[in-house]
């Protein structure tokens, strides 16, 4: 016979009023779901590590175990190794920033520099400005701080800085509540939209006009599948805090990204990371120089960029084919994410259960905004990682999920229980 155990969590009433507050990411919560293997995930955002020859992993790995061991091995500077920083100024350079290796603090992948610059400038309640939605490990790091998220809609040109401003008027010039503005120029998570040139310059106007930090978050920078290259807002004002990671182009297990920043930025930064994590991986920073300057990794990005392409067209022409008229979706010129839009009486959240049993997983658009207060009747979907076969199968189920939806809203319509829904709006 079993016996049952109840356990009560002992530590319910010690827990910090402020991770109360916080959710988990619904990204992660999907993980396991997303393993079974009659479930197609839409719902991550991985890159496809298998496209990485194992030749140059393997040479970039052996020069931290055999010549390199002693550094790979050992407790690093805070601020990083200075011939890894020296990797990430040549990076830089390629993209139109010059970075100079004092300007630059390595970083254990991006979320880290996130946490780190939350830790350094946010109070309980300061104002914090971003895309709405926008990528929820910002949201995460952000909301251990407890600042106040604004979040601005974007549109096909990135985020509207008519709204920026409106909201600006209201916080008001000089309020010193307001901190940081966050953007995801590139190809943004979860929308797929780019910040267009002239966007980007009224965005670092307003910067000056009210006092206020740009973070630059730039993952996905180097893919793009369409269009020209973008001038980064960190080329257009020096004091832009700009965010790199090489979780896209080479591998998210090496956790290694950086920030390029102004010295005093940095110097605070600093400051709190010591107390973080004293330094990064030195492990990880050597395998990283050595990917970056003794093997092919130009090539590799290419087929990086040329598979994505042809992912992401897979899942734009299953979005013709399948989904409902009452959809909508964003264009993406690169990066991993498409955005799509329901009519307002959709909740994505609920329909999730029904979409997993129909073997599909993609992310409830709630996720992407501070307490989920919007985007119930959106969702993004992902297609770097599955293949373009399976990406069309994913969307194909998936158009048959919202269907059944939609046929049950028109009976309630039809029979007058609920009432009729507005215009469906794009993207906010
Ligand atoms: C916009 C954005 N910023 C930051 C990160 C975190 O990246 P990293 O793996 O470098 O921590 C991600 C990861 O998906 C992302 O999409």
């Amino acid at each position: 016979m079993t016996t049952a155990h109840l356990t009560f969590d002992q530590t319910d009433d010690k827990i910090a009023d402020r991770v109360k507050k916080m959710r988990s990411s619904a990204v992660r919560d999907l993980f396991a779901a997303a393993t079974r293997p009659d479930v197609i995930s839409l719902s991550g955002g991985m890159p496809d590590v298998s496209l990485l020859p194992q030749a140059s992993i393997k040479k970039a790995v052996r020069a931290a175990c055999d010549d390199q061991r002693s550094v790979a091995l050992q407790y690093g500077a805070t601020d990083g190794r200075k011939e890894t920083k020296q990797v990430f100024c040549d990076l830089m350079r390629d993209i139109g920033v010059r970075a100079k290796p004092e300007n630059i603090l390595i970083t254990s992948g991006a979320q880290e520099a996130l946490d780190l610059i939350s830790k350094a400038f946010i109070n309980p309640g300061d104002i914090i400005l971003a895309e709405g939605p926008t990528y929820l490990g910002a949201l995460q790091a952000f909301s251990a701080y407890e600042p106040d998220v604004r979040c601005i809609a974007f549109d096909e040109e990135g985020m509207r800085t008519d709204l920026l401003e409106a909201e600006l008027k209201r916080i008001g010039k000089g309020n010193p509540r307001l901190k940081f503005c966050y953007t995801i120029p590139n190809f943004q998570n979860p929308g797929g939209v780019t910040m267009s040139a002239t966007r980007r310059k009224r965005l670092l106007e307003l910067a000056d006009e009210y006092g206020f930090m740009v973070v630059e978050d730039d993952p996905y920078g180097r893919l793009r599948y369409d269009g020209g290259h973008m001038v980064p807002l960190k080329a257009m004002d020096d004091r832009v805090v700009y965010l790199g990671t090489i979780s896209k182009v080479f591998a998210p297990g090496l956790r290694t990204g950086w920030i390029v920043a102004p010295r005093d930025v940095l110097a605070k930064v600093n400051l709190v990371k010591q107390g973080t994590d004293l330094c990064g991986s030195s492990f990880d920073q050597v395998v990283v120089e050595h990917y970056f300057t003794d093997t092919p990794w130009q090539k590799t990005l290419q087929k990086f960029v040329q598979t994505y392409h042809v992912r992401r067209d897979a899942m734009l022409s299953a979005l013709e084919e399948h989904f409902p008229p009452e959809a909508s979706w964003t264009r993406p010129e690169g990066g991993f994410f498409v955005w799509v839009t329901l009519p307002d009486y959709f909740d994505t959240g609920s329909m999730l259960s029904e979409a997993l049993e129909a073997g599909v997983t993609y992310v409830p658009g709630d996720s992407f905004f501070p307490g989920a207060a919007a985007g119930k009747n959106s969702m993004r979907i992902n297609f770097s990682f599955e293949s373009p076969e399976n990406i069309a199968e994913a969307v194909r189920r998936l158009a048959h999920v919202i269907e059944d939806r939609l046929e049950l809203y028109r009976a309630f319509l039809e029979a007058g229980a609920i009432q009729a829904p507005s215009a469906s709006q794009p993207t906010d």
